[in-house]
């Protein structure tokens, strides 16, 4: 049988592929997006878990949107008005491709930040989207460049990451985020908001969702694989009610519902009373893990490597001189730390700026210390002064 057209040109996850070899015990990985599993909440999880086989209703099959009293419980945490909906997801990624076969057509133009989200990228470009790259600064994308792409582009969909993006670590300011929901809403473009690492922040204030300023225009997308665990595979959609129930149709076609006694779980951790000390234990480890991994660059890598600084999330985006990324990152594998080149999250390859993505919420301190000595020979091999 002949592979379908879309996904002729896909290739496949570099990071997903990497993650095997990264599991090796001479590897240290700073490679995938993981949380660390010594803080998955396990204890808080264990009386719920523990009743599950009282319940044998929840193994039954169950609604598509969602186990009521999670989506009940959704409604009120996130303060929906009553124009708007949810639909639990398994994981948020199946959102993004629920929403790509939903709402684009082949050839539909939707816009992205460059660099971009792997899985977004992949699921996009399976539905035959024509992406058009708007380039990040500091404090979010590139606005004029985002104007001038929705007026001259007849693009539908703005799909971003403002709270710690994947892979920049970027979150958008008050003002760039009140200026893009403005923009969505003067050219009628969807906004979809990927927001996976919002609960993450370690520093500074609380940012409203990009969405807040316009809730029309927009769908939020929630995961619950960051704070709770990955492998229940769970995430939300938020948006307007007509929308969601279009959601739903492509949803009883993909897998009729998601996992229904792993919904009622995740419930009752929300509600269990420890949950914000979990949520606040979480933040800290990862605030001196990154403490740790910065000063660990400024010591051991060469001046000419330039990160930016993060206030949550779970990467740094480390900028070198140009060189050939995907070189560096095979080397440095090689040489036991695993890292992700720049190269995978541009849609454009012209485009790609030289940089490494470092994840610093899994390895250990002492790991991340030892980390960036391994990669301190190979960046001094590949970018030399
Ligand atoms: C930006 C972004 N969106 C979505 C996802 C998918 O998350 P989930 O585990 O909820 O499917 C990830 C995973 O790392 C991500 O980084």
């Amino acid at each position: 049988m002949k592979l379908a057209k879309p996904l002729q040109n896909i290739q496949p996850s570099y990071i997903r592929e990497i993650l095997s070899a990264a599991c090796s015990p001479d590897v240290i990985s700073l490679a995938g997006g993981l949380p660390d599993d010594t803080t998955f909440p396990l204890e808080l999880m264990s009386k719920s878990l523990k009743d599950l086989p009282n319940r044998a209703q929840l193994f039954q099959y169950g609604n598509t949107a969602g186990y009521a009293p999670l989506l009940e419980h959704f409604r009120e945490r996130y303060q929906l008005p009553s124009s708007h909906d949810g639909i639990v997801c398994t994981g948020s990624q199946q959102g993004l491709d629920l929403i790509a076969r939903a709402f684009i057509n082949p050839g539909d133009h939707i816009a992205m930040e460059a660099p971009s989200y792997l899985g977004a990228i992949q699921v996009f470009s399976l539905a035959q989207a024509k992406i058009k790259s708007i380039s990040q600064r500091v404090d979010g994308p590139n606005l004029e460049e985002l104007e001038a792409c929705f007026t001259t582009k007849n693009i539908t969909l703005f799909y971003a990451v403002p709270d710690f993006h994947n892979p920049t670590g970027v979150c958008w300011s008050l003002a760039v985020r009140q200026k893009v929901a403005q923009l969505c809403q003067k050219y009628n473009v969807t906004f979809i908001e990927d927001a996976p690492y919002r609960e993450l922040r370690f520093n500074g204030e609380h940012l409203p969702l990009v969405s807040s300023f316009c809730p029309d225009n927009s769908m939020v997308l929630r995961s619950y694989s960051k704070i709770a665990t990955p492998g229940i595979r769970l995430g939300l959609v938020t948006g307007r009610l007509n929308w969601i129930s279009a959601l739903n149709k492509v949803k009883q076609a993909a897998d009729l519902h998601s996992n229904t006694p792993m919904q009622a779980v995740l419930l009752d951790l929300l509600q269990h009373d420890e949950f914000i000390q979990h949520l606040a234990k979480l933040r800290h480890l990862y605030h001196a893990r990154y403490k740790a991994l910065i000063q660990n660059i400024s010591l051991k890598l060469p001046a000419y490597c330039h990160l930016n600084t993060v206030d949550g999330g779970m990467f740094i985006w480390l900028s070198l001189p140009k060189c050939d990324v995907d070189a560096l990152a095979k080397s440095a594998l090689e040489h036991g730390v695993a890292v992700v080149p720049s190269s995978v999250f541009y849609q454009d390859r012209a485009s790609v700026a030289s940089a490494l993505r470092l994840n610093f919420t899994n390895a250990s301190i002492e790991e991340l210390g030892d980390a960036i000595e391994r990669l301190a020979k190979v960046i001094k091999n590949y970018c030399p002064s």
